[in-house]
Formats: structure tokens, sequence, C-alpha cells
């Protein structure tokens, strides 16, 4: 119960490594609000659950974002974690193959949508005493990876802007960290990627699999909790030892 009498906020949690996370964190006592765009997968994610609280919410959305948070205040009157999982990808292109509109979504899907939930929590984390950030990039940013500029270029943005979220927000007592997940086996996986492509992956893992989205979770947990008290403005890269880029 590391993380009993602690408030959390989990993003992208309809599927995946924010299911995972929301569900680990409940798990381990905190009283989590899950957010999505997928109200069926929000059902989910908190059946079983009474100290977990579904709220459909766009992460794109400023107004939908803000009342998140106020969520986060009226039903716990306080918030010390928030875990920006939200983020996606559709490999396939070079920049040369992006208009302005779609460059602009990925962009703003995996790192403004971020720097949006940042703004709206870190007032309500530093009145409840301080907290932790957890931001989840992916290994493509450290990495590179083909045919998916926009992705990688946003998913950098979001190890970069974590370190500045560090510095600025410490004297708040908040932390913020970064997490680059390796290929994990989620929904979005099994939408962007074939079988084969999927068992070429898990080659190159030195573990020799695909990560689970609660091996992120996981990894999360620990950052917000005590044992987690000494590491700050960190990238965490949690990829089974990856051998090289894909
Ligand atoms: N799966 C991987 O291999 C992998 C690797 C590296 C990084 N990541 C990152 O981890 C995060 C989670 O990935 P995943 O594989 O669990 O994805 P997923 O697609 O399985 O789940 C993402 C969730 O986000 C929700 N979502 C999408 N757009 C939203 C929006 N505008 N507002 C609110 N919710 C929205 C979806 O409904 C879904 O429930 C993403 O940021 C992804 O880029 C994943």
């Amino acid at each position: 119960m590391q993380l009993e009498d602690k408030v959390a906020l989990v993003t992208g949690a309809g599927a995946g490594i924010g299911q995972a996370t929301a569900r680990l964190f409940a798990q381990r006592g905190a009283r989590v609000i899950a957010t999505d765009i997928d109200e069926a997968g929000l059902a989910e994610t908190a059946g079983g659950h009474d100290n977990i609280v579904a709220l459909t919410s766009d992460a794109t959305s400023t107004a939908e974002i803000e009342k998140a948070v106020a969520t986060a205040k009226d039903r716990f009157g306080a918030l010390h974690m928030l875990i920006n999982v939200v983020g996606g990808s559709r490999p396939g292109k070079t920049v040369l193959e992006y208009d302005d509109q779609e460059w602009d979504f990925w962009v703003s899907l995996n790192l403004t949508s971020t720097f949006r939930m940042c703004r709206a929590a870190i007032p309500l984390m530093a009145e409840s005493g301080g907290g932790s950030i957890v931001n989840i990039s992916s290994g493509a940013a450290v990495t590179g990876m083909g045919r998916n500029p926009a992705y990688v270029a946003a998913k950098g943005g979001v190890i970069s802007l974590t370190r500045s979220l560090a510095i600025d927000h410490a004297a708040q007592g908040i932390r913020a960290n970064c997490i680059a997940p390796g290929p994990i086996l989620t929904p979005l996986m099994k939408r962007n990627r074939s079988e084969q492509e999927i068992a070429f992956m898990s080659k190159l893992s030195l573990v020799g699999r695909l990560g689970k989205p609660e091996e992120i979770a996981g990894t999360a947990a620990f950052l917000c909790s005590e044992d987690g008290a000494f590491i700050n403005g960190e990238l965490i890269n949690v990829a089974g030892g990856r051998a090289g880029p894909v």
C-alpha cells in the first residue's frame, strides 16, 4: 500500500498502459481519477475498484483537462500524482508526407496534452503539499524510429519538458520524471504492428519478449512512492534492454 492516502490523476486510462497504471495505483491504496475519451474502456478500468473515479475527458481540450483537475479537488480535496499516459501514433510517413494539420494533431496528442495537463494540475499539487509527475515518453524518442517523425519529435519534447518541470517546480515539492517504454503489448501496439513485426521486436529485447503494461505501471508507482523520493528530472528506460532502434 505504498500510495495510501494519495490522490492520482491518470490520463489515457481506458486501455493499455494507462489502464494498468490506474488499476495498480488503486491497488496500492491511491484514490484515482482515471480519464480517457473511451467511456467503455474507462468502465472496464474502474470495474471492481471503489477508489477509481472514471471521467470521460479529452486530453487535448483545456476545458476538459481543467474539469478533470477540478474533479480531483471536489471528490478528494487534493492531488499528489499526475501520470500523463495519453499518446499514440500511426507510423508510415516521413516528414515529406505530412501536412501541417496532421503534424499538429500528433504533437498536440503527445506533447501539448502533457503541457496542458501539467499547467492545470500543478497549482492543486502544490496546494496539496507537493507530489510527483510521471510523463510517458517513448523509447522511439531515445533511439529514433523510421517513418514516425511527428511522434518521435513530440515524445522527445516530453523528455525535455519533464526536465524543465523538475527544475521549475522543485521548490513546490513536486518531482517530475519521464518513462521511455520500449515495445509494450497494448491495443496501440496491436493496431500499429503486424504479428510478424511484434515477433521481430520481441527478439530485439534482451528479455526476449515485449513488455507488459503492468511493467510500466510498476515503474510509475515506484517513481511516485517514497522509494523514488530522490529521483527527479530523470528519464527511465523500461525496454527490456533493447538492442537498438526498430
Ligand atoms: N505500447 C507501446 O509499445 C508504447 C511504447 C512507447 C510509448 N508508448 C506510449 O505509452 C502511452 C500509452 O500507450 P498504449 O500503448 O497504452 O496506448 P493505447 O492506444 O493502447 O491506449 C491509449 C489510451 O489513450 C486514449 N486516448 C487517445 N486519445 C485520447 C485523448 N485525446 N484524450 C484522452 N484519452 C485519449 C485511448 O482511448 C486509449 O484508451 C502513449 O503515450 C504511447 O505513446 C507506448
